[in-house]
């Protein structure tokens, strides 16, 4: 498979990647079989996970998606975050499940976890296709995590860099002088 040239290495070819979601998908059947269940897609970068995920589902899933970017620097977050797009529907006494694409600081899902709480639902929980652990800044608990990852900006399957690199079919550290060039002529 061909590298994207703006990529150092690939983290998780396509193979790996249908590996993890085939994993948690069987958790996710195991543990919420026979009820209806709330899945809430984050756009834009779950989107990919998402979609490859729900179709291994064997329980009855709702969709719904939202949509919300967090203040800071292109690969870092603040924990400001902004709901660009909300649910459709009310959540009250529905088991939810958030999908994510990646856990770093920890501050989105925080944030999501308490502003969807507050809406009443019977359950909340977190499937992170990437964990990074060693990033977290607040505690988070991710139930359904597929991979945990080093401390490297990865894109591909999704994930971005300012709008680019979603499309690629594996996951991929991106080359440093591409997103901290000014860091990298020291
Ligand atoms: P957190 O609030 O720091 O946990 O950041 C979570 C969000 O930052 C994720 O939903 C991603 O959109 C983005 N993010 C964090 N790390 C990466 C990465 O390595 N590549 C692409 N996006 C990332």
């Amino acid at each position: 498979m061909e590298l994207h040239p703006d990529c150092e290495r690939i983290l998780f070819t396509p193979e790996q990647i249908a590996a993890a979601v085939d994993g948690i998908a069987q958790r996710l059947n195991a543990d919420y079989a026979g009820k209806t269940v709330y899945m809430v897609c984050i756009l834009k970068g779950a989107s990919t996970f998402y979609s490859d995920l729900v179709r291994r589902l064997t329980f009855d899933v709702r969709f719904d998606f939202m949509c919300v970017s967090s203040y800071g620097s292109a690969t870092a977050s603040s924990g400001a975050v902004c709901i660009r797009k909300d649910l459709d529907s009310s959540i009250k006494d529905m088991d939810v499940i958030i999908v994510e694409d990646i856990v770093d600081s920890g501050l989105t899902m925080r944030y999501l976890t308490e502003n969807l709480l507050s809406r009443d639902p019977k359950s909340i929980n977190i499937c992170a296709l990437m964990d990074k652990p060693s990033r977290r800044e607040v505690p988070v608990e991710v139930k359904y995590s597929g991979m945990e990852i080093p401390n490297a900006f990865v894109v591909g399957y999704g994930l971005d860099y300012a709008e680019r690199y979603r499309n690629l079919p594996y996951i991929a550290v991106l080359r440093r002088e591409i997103y901290a060039p000014a860091a990298c002529t020291k």
